[in-house]
C-alpha cells in the first residue's frame, strides 16, 4: 500500500516536471520568434555580384541586432570591417564600420533597410553623394567568414633567383584594361609586341594583372575564370612568340579586385603557375591586410619567395605592397626582384611626376636583380601629352625602373611607339651597372638628374616641371663631369656641341632633355 502510494506520487511529480518542461520550451520558442521578429536584421547577408567572367564576387554583412543596436562585421572585396556604430533599425539604419590597415584606420558608412526578407544596402562615400544600393539575401552562417590566421614563418634569407639582372621590361594589363582583360586580348597584345618592334627593343614580359582568377577545385587548385579558358595554352602561345607570361595574386584571401588570393595555398599556387609556364608573379598585399600587420609583411612575402624557388622554374618575383614598411630595405631578402615603392599611378602629369620625382631617396637600394618599382607606365593611355610621356619614359629610365608598358599595344600611335622604343633611352634604363639616378641640381621647377652608367658614361636628364619653356644651363663641372668627349641628345638622336663649360638648352614645359655623356 505504501509503495503504491509512493509510485502514485512519483507519477504526479513526473507529470508536473514534464508540464513545466513543455511550458519552458513553448515559452522559449515564442521568445526566440519574438526576438527574431524584433531583431530581424540578425543574420548573415550576402550581396552576390556575378561577373561576365563567371566569377561571383560576394560582400557579406554579418549582423547582430539587439533592439536598436547593430553589431557585427562587413566583408567587401579585400576589406573586412567591424561595425563600430549604428543607428536606426529594420526600416532604415546606418552602420559605421572600421578596420586597421597598416598604420591607418579605414572607415566606411553603409545605409540600408529591410524590404521583406531582403536587405537593401549601400555605401555612402561622401555625404553629398547618393548611394548605390545593392540587395543582400540571407546566406548560410559562416559563409564569407575571414579564414583563421596562419602564423607567419620565421625569417630567413631567400636565395637570389638569378633573374632581372636589369630592370624587367614588358607590358601589364592593369592600367589600360583593369578587369576587362581576357585571353584574346593578351594574345593580341603578344602579337603586337612581337610585330611592332617592342620585342626587338627589349620588351619581353606580358603580364596579366588582377581578375583572371576564379575559385578553387575540390583539391584546392586555383581555377581561371571564363576570360582565361586555358592558361597553359596561353603561355604556350606567348612563349612561341619569344615572349614570357606573367600573372598576379595576393598573399591574402582576396585580391584587390575581390578575386581569390593565394592565402593558405602559396606552395600549391606556385606549383600551378610553374605547371602553366608562368615566368613572372606580381604579388599584391590587398586582402592580407585583414590578417597581418605591416611588420609581418617580410615573413609573408618570404613564403611566396620560397614557394617560387621550390618550383625550380625561373619566375620573376614582383612585390606590390605600395612601399610600406620601407620595402626597399628587405625586398631583396625575401626573394623580390622588384618592389613597388608607391601607391597606384594614374594617367596624369601630377600622379606620374608626384611618384617619379619622389624616388630620389631610394637610389641606393636598387641593384642588379633587385629594383625599386615606381609602378607601370601610362605612356600612350591618353591622359598626358607626348612631351609629358617623354618625361615619363626618361624619368623611369633615370630611375632604373622596370619598363612595363600599360597601354593598348594593338592600337598605339607612331608617337607612342617611338617613345616606348627609344633605344637610347632604354639603354640607360637597362645599363648593366644597375645604379639608380639621383637629383643633382634644382632651381624652381627645373631639375637635373644624373645616373652613372657602365664604361664611365653618365646619363643627364634636364627636367622642366614648370608651365613655361625654360632655359637651363648645364654646368658640366657642377655635375662632376670633367672630361667629356661625346655628348648625345637621346631624344634628338644626335651629338651636340660639347665645347665650353656649360650647355645652355631650352626645355619645353613639362619636358625633358636627356643626354648621354661619354
Ligand atoms: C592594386 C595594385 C594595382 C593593381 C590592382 C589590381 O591596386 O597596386 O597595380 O594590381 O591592385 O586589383
Amino acid at each position: 500500500m505504501k509503495s503504491e502510494h509512493l509510485s502514485h506520487r512519483n507519477f504526479i511529480v513526473g507529470l508536473i516536471i514534464m508540464a513545466a518542461l513543455v511550458v519552458t520550451m513553448v515559452v522559449s520558442i515564442a521568445m526566440a520568434q519574438q526576438r527574431s521578429a524584433d531583431d530581424p536584421l540578425t543574420g548573415n547577408w550576402a550581396v552576390r555580384s556575378p561577373g561576365t567572367d563567371g566569377y561571383v564576387r560576394s560582400s557579406y554583412f554579418n549582423l547582430r541586432q539587439e533592439g536598436s543596436k547593430i553589431t557585427g562585421t562587413i566583408r567587401a572585396t579585400q576589406f573586412y570591417y567591424k561595425i563600430k556604430e549604428s543607428t536606426g533599425g529594420p526600416e532604415g539604419f546606418t552602420l559605421i564600420a572600421t578596420m586597421q590597415d597598416g598604420k591607418n584606420e579605414r572607415r566606411v558608412q553603409y545605409e540600408g533597410k529591410l524590404v521583406e526578407n531582403e536587405l537593401h544596402i549601400g555605401r555612402r562615400n561622401r555625404p553629398d553623394q547618393p548611394i548605390t544600393e545593392q540587395v543582400a539575401q540571407r546566406a548560410p552562417d559562416g559563409e564569407g567568414a575571414m579564414p583563421a590566421r596562419v602564423e607567419p614563418p620565421a625569417l630567413h634569407k631567400v636565395p637570389y633567383n638569378g633573374l632581372a639582372k636589369t630592370p624587367p621590361m614588358g607590358w601589364n594589363s592593369w592600367n589600360k584594361f583593369a578587369g576587362r582583360i581576357d585571353d584574346a586580348t593578351v594574345r593580341g597584345i603578344a602579337d603586337a609586341m612581337a610585330r611592332s618592334g617592342m620585342k626587338d627593343a627589349g620588351y619581353v614580359y606580358i603580364n596579366i594583372d588582377d581578375t583572371w582568377e576564379s575559385g578553387r577545385d575540390a583539391q584546392g587548385n586555383i581555377q581561371t575564370n571564363k576570360k582565361f579558358p586555358d592558361m597553359k595554352a596561353l603561355a604556350d602561345y606567348v612563349h612561341k612568340k619569344g615572349l614570357k607570361l606573367g600573372i598576379y595574386s595576393s598573399p591574402g584571401p582576396d585580391t584587390c579586385a575581390g578575386y581569390e588570393g593565394s592565402y593558405g595555398h602559396e606552395d600549391q599556387d606556385a606549383r600551378t603557375y610553374a605547371a602553366w609556364g608562368i615566368d613572372y608573379l606580381k604579388y599584391d598585399w590587398c586582402g592580407a591586410r585583414n590578417l597581418y600587420t605591416d611588420e609581418e609583411m617580410p615573413a609573408i612575402y618570404q613564403k611566396m619567395g620560397d614557394a617560387l624557388l621550390k618550383t625550380g622554374r625561373p619566375i620573376v618575383y614582383s612585390l606590390c605592397q605600395y612601399g610600406r614598411l620601407d620595402v626597399w630595405k628587405w625586398g631583396a631578402d625575401v626573394g623580390g626582384n622588384l618592389w613597388r615603392t608607391t601607391g597606384d599611378i594614374r594617367d596624369t602629369w601630377d600622379s606620374m611626376t608626384g611618384i617619379g620625382f619622389r624616388q630620389n631617396a631610394l637610389a641606393e637600394f636598387a641593384k642588379p636583380g633587385h629594383w625599386n618599382d615606381p609602378d607601370m607606365l601610362e605612356i600612350g593611355n591618353g591622359g598626358m601629352t607626348d612631351t609629358e610621356y617623354r618625361t615619363h619614359m626618361s624619368l623611369w629610365a633615370m630611375l632604373a625602373a622596370p619598363l612595363l608598358a600599360g597601354n593598348d599595344l594593338r592600337s598605339m600611335t607612331p608617337a607612342t611607339l617611338a617613345i616606348l622604343t627609344n633605344r637610347e633611352v632604354i639603354a640607360v634604363d637597362q645599363d648593366k651597372l644597375g645604379k639608380q639616378g639621383k637629383q643633382v641640381w634644382k632651381a624652381g621647377d627645373q631639375e637635373i638628374w644624373t645616373r652613372p652608367l657602365s664604361g664611365g658614361a653618365t646619363a643627364v636628364a634636364v627636367f622642366n616641371r614648370g608651365k613655361d619653356e625654360a632655359k637651363v644651363s648645364v654646368k658640366w663641372a657642377e655635375l662632376g663631369i670633367v672630361k667629356k668627349k661625346v655628348v648625345r641628345d637621346l631624344w634628338l638622336h644626335q651629338d651636340i656641341d660639347t665645347a665650353g663649360n656649360e650647355y645652355a638648352v631650352a626645355v619645353p614645359s613639362h619636358g625633358v632633355v636627356m643626354l648621354r655623356v661619354k
